[in-house]
């Protein structure tokens, strides 16, 4: 008999989970997204596996210390199915809510070995993968998978495996591994994958507010949302939806609010130890995204990224969030026109 899915926060509202993002969802980040009543639960960045592979430390340490209450699912990535069964087998000493396999990161490096967003290529190495980690993984097997690789010419082929091997939960992320991070969601191909597998289906992709959420949930059928990229820029996007979904006015920050929450990052996911010039740039790295609802044009977003210590970064953002704009409220959308500039999302896939 297979594992029930984990419960949301709130009984009756539908789950919403927070994205795997490698160099993001760590323990760090984890922590401060768990204290302002953040998602239903957690997939960890992945776990690469291959012959020589053992589990990441510091991945282990985010199912370890993330201190959430929450249940994390363990995100592995890989093709070769002896050593995926050891890595099931090694996680299994860990507090995991289950495990998760990776078909869809799109960075040229990983999907040339066949691995992620590669899989999706070969429905026949997929057929042979979920049946071992299925038969192998005690609880809990889930999926996150892309619609395909550059088109959707095995899309009802991979979900007619998802359905054959019993997979317990689907996650859609609605672009091919070509659309990267940036091509129009394909929502529909999302509500195709709900109709399609007998198991709950989760929608991901530009999940922008708990306005969009609700509208998508709608459209889709899906059971849940994930949110990424907009759950860096608005972390109390989480409580704002199940309060939308409870008839609840929903939580209203202001920039204080954020500023307390970049100091937060700063001092939880930009480690001490680094030299202050690449703490700052571990830390510009969330700001590309949190800029994104500063002001309209754009001028945080371009005075922040021109600062070189911590210590002037910080200065940069009491400048544009307290004083006279302390009590402003934080928009829950972008504002329209502004990018976050990732600069490795290009070449890397899966690198902020
Ligand atoms: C910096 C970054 C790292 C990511 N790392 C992973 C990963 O380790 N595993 C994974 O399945 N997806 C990864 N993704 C994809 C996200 O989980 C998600 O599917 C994608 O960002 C779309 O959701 P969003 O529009 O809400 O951000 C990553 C995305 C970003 C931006």
């Amino acid at each position: 008999m297979s594992t029930p899915l984990p419960d949301p926060q709130v009984a009756g509202t539908r789950p919403s989970v927070l994205a795997p993002m490698q160099d993001v969802t760590t323990t760090g980040f984890m922590r401060v997204i768990g204290r302002r009543e953040g998602p239903d639960w957690f997939v960890t960045e992945y776990f690469r596996v291959h012959e020589s592979s053992t589990p990441e430390k510091h991945i282990v340490d985010s199912l370890l210390n993330h201190g959430t209450g929450r249940p994390v699912f363990a995100q592995l990535i890989g093709e070769d199915t002896p050593h995926m069964v050891r890595t099931i087998k090694l996680l299994q000493k860990y507090p995991i809510a289950g495990i998760d396999l990776n078909m869809g990161c799109p960075a040229p490096k990983v999907y040339r070995k066949n691995v992620g967003g590669g899989l999706l290529r070969d429905p026949a190495k997929i057929d042979e993968l979920l049946g071992v980690m299925r038969a192998e993984t005690p609880g809990r097997f889930t999926v996150k998978m892309r619609i395909g690789f550059e088109d959707q010419r095995h899309f009802d082929a991979i979900l007619a495996l998802v359905a054959k091997h019993q997979v317990d939960l689907l996650t859609v992320h609605g672009r091919t591994v070509k659309g990267l991070y940036w091509s129009e969601v394909d929502y529909a191909a999302i509500t195709h994958a709900v109709k399609s597998v007998p198991c709950p289906v989760i929608a991901n992709g530009d999940v922008t507010s708990s306005a969009k959420a609700q509208r998508l949930l709608a459209e889709t059928g899906a059971w849940g949302m994930m949110m990424g990229r907009h759950a860096i820029r608005n972390p109390w996007v989480f409580q704002q939806w199940r309060a939308v979904q409870q008839g609840r006015e929903p939580f209203a920050p202001t920039l204080g609010d954020v500023r307390q929450y970049i100091q937060e990052i700063a001092e939880e996911c930009c480690d001490q130890a680094m030299a202050v010039d690449r703490q700052a740039g571990r830390l510009k790295k969330f700001l590309n995204f949190i800029g994104l609802s500063i002001d309209t044009e754009g001028r945080f977003l371009f005075e922040m990224r021109r600062t070189e210590t911590m210590s002037d970064l910080l200065k940069c953002c009491d400048a544009h969030l307290l004083g006279a704009r302390t009590t402003e409220r934080y928009p829950e959308e972008p504002h329209r026109g502004l990018i976050a500039r990732p600069t490795r999302e290009t070449q890397q896939g899966c690198e902020l």
